[in-house]
């Protein structure tokens, strides 16, 4: 018999504190309209520099796994183009935190946003071959522009945490998947930069391109059309781009089904609309968004598209299994999401350079404050400080 295999749980951490977008908006000369409905985010996250992609997704994974699962994780892929390092892996740095077992492989995957799907897609396949193993995949960036820019007001950042196993209480993957690839240079982070190179209009022509070729592709394979769909998700990099991926597909629908796509679609990108781009974590929390606010019911099947800058794109699906409700908590999220400070644009801006900078030189960040369990304490002699706070 093949096993069914998923998303057995999943997780979500993002710091503390937020920008509103009306502010920045004022603060840029722009009407705060073209911010809220023009791009289609009410608000930022805003990333101290006590935190990084590696305590993020600490923060993330330690919501969902009990000690059982520790013992019988096997793999750590990590998706993340905010790297800590050159040379070391991020999930490396995570086993070591979360206490995971030695004889566990541990990697980092870099595609721009596409990461954890090629991270998701090597999971599933993993434990397909495996049904008692768990893998842990990671979707956590920090999305980073610049001041001043057009791409600033589609910044964000997170992690997402998907315990991946056999018999999964969230998502059943469906082994059908299209990928395509292409050299494109819509947006890339040269080595020695700590902010993305974007060319923003045609990144977004991109990603609409390449979501008709894998749509028609996995239509091509599997015969469905989107009458089969309770749900289609996206790579969120701001809602809007969400939105017109949506409507290019919608003609293919019955009046009533398009009127069903487009609640779900309502509900999948409420709490990205609060966070804003996590790069390769924002299809993740867009699905999370989805199962927390929408009304799917078990046997309802969901298409994900995943878009990563340079570019890769992927359409797969995935059925809603009956105890999906048990996969996360979904009051934490909320508090999460509803107990952060809003910060004033000056604050924000001087957090915005206060990250650990390239220089190398030795820092201690101020900790005092700090709520996370996770964090980043400074750096000595080119290593990063983290630290664990004790939590009930
Ligand atoms: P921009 O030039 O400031 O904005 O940049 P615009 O002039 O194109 O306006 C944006 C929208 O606001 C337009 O709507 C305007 O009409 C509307 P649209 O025509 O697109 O539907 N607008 C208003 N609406 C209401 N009231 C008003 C008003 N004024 C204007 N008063 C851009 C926008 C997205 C290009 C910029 O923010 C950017 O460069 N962002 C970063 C790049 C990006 O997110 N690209 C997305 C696709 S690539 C991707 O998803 C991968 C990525 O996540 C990275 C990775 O893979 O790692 C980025």
């Amino acid at each position: 018999m093949t096993e069914t295999v998923g998303i057995d749980r999943m997780g979500f951490y993002t710091p503390d504190m937020y920008l509103e977008m009306t502010d920045l908006a004022l603060a840029r000369g722009e009407d705060p309209a073209k911010y809220h409905v023009g791009i289609g985010q009410d608000k930022q996250a805003v990333i101290p520099p006590t935190q990084d992609v590696v305590t993020m997704a600490a923060n993330a994974a330690a919501q969902i796994l009990t000690p059982a699962d520790k013992a019988a994780i096997k793999m750590v892929l990590f998706g993340t183009e905010s790297g800590v390092d050159n040379s070391k892996a991020t999930a490396v740095y995570l086993a070591h935190l979360l206490d995971l077992p030695a004889d566990t492989r541990a990697v980092e995957i870099k595609q721009a946003c596409y990461g954890a799907t090629a991270g998701l897609q090597l999971a599933a396949d993993y434990v397909r071959a495996r049904p008692t193993a768990k893998v842990l995949v990671i979707g956590a960036d920090i999305a980073r522009y610049g001041l001043h820019t057009a791409g600033e007001v589609t910044q964000g950042g997170g992690a997402v945490a998907m315990l991946v196993t056999a018999q999964p209480r969230m998502l059943a993957l469906e082994p059908v998947s299209a990928y395509h690839t292409a050299d494109v240079m819509d947006f890339w982070r040269p080595l020695g930069r700590t902010e993305a190179l974007v060319d923003g209009r045609y990144s977004t022509n991109v990603y609409l391109d390449f979501f008709k070729t894998v749509w028609a592709a996995y239509q091509a394979q599997t015969q469905r059309t989107i009458a089969d769909f309770a749900a289609l998700t996206f790579h969120i990099p701001f809602t809007k781009m969400g939105l017109k991926a949506l409507r290019q597909v919608l003609p293919e629908a019955t009046p009533d089904q398009q009127a069903h796509l487009q609640a779900a679609f309502e509900a999948s990108q409420l709490d990205n609309r609060n966070v804003g781009n996590l790069y390769t974590g924002s299809l993740y929390l867009s699905i999370l968004s989805l199962l927390r606010h929408g009304h799917l019911q078990a046997g309802d099947r969901i298409g994900c598209y995943s878009y990563g800058s340079g570019a890769e794109g992927e359409f797969y699906s995935a059925i809603v299994q009956p105890t999906f409700r048990q996969g996360f908590d979904d009051e934490r999220l909320t508090a999460l999401l509803a107990n952060r400070r809003a910060v004033s644009v000056a604050e924000y801006e001087a957090l915005f350079t206060q990250r650990l900078d390239l220089s190398g030189r030795d820092v201690q960040l101020p900790v005092g404050e700090v709520s996370a369990q996770y964090y980043l304490a400074g750096r000595q002699q080119q290593q990063r400080l983290y630290r664990q706070r004790i939590v009930d």
